[in-house]
């Protein structure tokens, strides 16, 4: 479904708050948001439909839940991997996986990667320069997975295109909320195989042959240590080429979107601390979550915002209202605040890189990458909007995406 976009409404500032609050949300679903004000709503499928952020981050921190969004269910039913990849994994297993690959996401390791963060973004923008005008969405794209590849390890492709073969498996069609009616056709579906067996063909195994020989430092080189099978290793970069490059394209996006369209907010960003430039990014995510529903399944009976949910239950937690709740977040819950006073133990970003066990691990890396890559184009006086994007929803990652975001730089 297409929505029309809107500009940034004004909004009167709230006395004494912050300069900005020129902002509102640019993808906000509204058909999903609380029909009754209630923290939990049941709806007509028999799914918990979780609205206020302290259920939502309950929930997501509980051990009596499990994975049951992006088709984990579907996923481990199948059961033919020993080793499921660590979005559909639980418990023990889920937590030693973590701690094992949780040195490629510290801000140390991330530091290894500025010079050839900065360098594609100064390819990135030196492109449009030269061509005057190009997608946004498309540069977001080839930095969002040219960065995760380097992380990853899959980086001896043996044909160009990799993020075509990426992409591609979000955007077949499918919807991964548990039940709902698939709208995914079998030449879809067919498309979407061959797709996989491409990525894996061109992508995966040349890197995991490298890697074979001589071990690196990134993530497959770890999963062989640990002695996974190519499919096992193929659906682990199938799962942070999903989770880390399509979400950051889009948050990338979005940031550029609201930082063009506040002359303020984009002058505040210029010429802030890097910590000033981190709250703008983060606010801008809060307001703008790329996954906008997480799913889990209860394992046990459990109250959730004074609802009493039964095990075997579904529940749907809508982030773009947990991550405006006013309890938490405060006066002017749906402008752009940055530098919001939220209560002790909640973080800029709200709910937007989720929480508990799963809580998203490339968080600073995304934060990193979109920083150096947005800072090196917005510093342009020149640069303007020449076709806004589109806003469509994809419910197989359950969130936006922003499609012919056209600018021009110079001329
Ligand atoms: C702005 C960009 C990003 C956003 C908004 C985002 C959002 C999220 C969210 C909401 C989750 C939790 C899913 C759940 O609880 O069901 C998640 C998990 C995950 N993300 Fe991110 N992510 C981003 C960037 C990245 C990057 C750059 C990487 C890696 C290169 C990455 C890798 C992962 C992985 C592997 C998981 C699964 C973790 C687990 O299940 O333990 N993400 N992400």
């Amino acid at each position: 479904m297409t929505q029309q976009p809107d500009k940034p409404a004004s909004s009167t500032p709230a006395e004494g708050t912050c300069p900005f609050h020129s902002a509102a949300p640019l993808t906000r679903r509204t058909e999903q948001l609380s029909k009754t004000g209630a923290a939990v709503e049941l709806d007509e499928r028999g799914v918990y439909r979780v609205h206020d952020f302290q259920a939502a981050r309950d929930i997501l921190r509980s051990e009596d839940v499990r994975q049951a969004g992006f088709m984990a269910e579907r996923a481990t039913q199948m059961g033919s991997l020993e080793q499921q990849p660590v979005l559909f994994s639980e418990g023990e297993t889920h937590h030693t996986m973590r701690r094992d690959t949780a040195r490629y996401f510290t801000p140390t390791s991330v530091a290894k990667y500025q010079p050839m963060i900065a360098g594609l973004a100064d390819e990135l923008v030196g492109e449009l320069a030269a061509k005057g005008e190009a997608n946004l969405d498309d540069l977001s794209l080839r930095l969002a997975v040219d960065v995760a590849a380097q992380v990853v390890g899959l980086t001896s492709s043996r044909l160009p295109g990799m993020a075509g073969r990426i992409t591609s498996f979000v955007s077949g069609g499918g919807n991964s909320e548990p039940g709902a009616a698939q709208n995914q056709s079998k030449a879809q579906a067919l498309k979407q195989q061959a797709n996989l067996a491409l990525f894996f063909a061109l992508d995966v195994k040349p890197a995991i042959q490298v890697r074979r020989r001589e071990r690196r430092d990134d993530l497959i080189s770890h999963l062989l240590d640990k002695n996974y099978t190519d499919v096992e290793i193929l659906t682990e970069c199938l799962t942070y080429g999903t989770a880390g490059m399509v979400t950051t394209r889009e948050f990338i996006s979005v940031a550029a979107w609201h930082l063009l369209g506040s002359p303020e907010l984009r002058s505040e960003y210029l010429h802030s601390t890097e910590k000033v430039r981190f709250e703008i990014l983060h606010e801008i995510l809060r307001l703008e979550p790329v996954v906008s529903t997480l799913y889990r399944r209860a394992e046990q009976d459990i109250d959730a915002g004074g609802t009493l949910i039964p095990a075997g239950s579904l529940l749907a937690l809508n982030i773009q209202e947990a991550n405006t709740d006013e309890q938490t977040v405060g006066a002017d819950p749906l402008a752009v605040c940055p530098g919001r006073k939220l209560p002790r133990g909640v973080q800029a970003p709200v709910l937007a890189f989720g929480d508990g066990s799963h809580r998203c691990p490339g968080a600073f890396l995304a934060i990193r990458e979109s920083d150096v890559f947005l800072r090196r184009l917005l510093i342009w006086n020149d640069l303007r909007v020449v076709t806004p994007p589109t806003v469509e929803y994809n419910e197989v990652i359950k969130g936006y995406e922003l499609r012919g975001f056209r600018v021009a730089l110079g001329g």
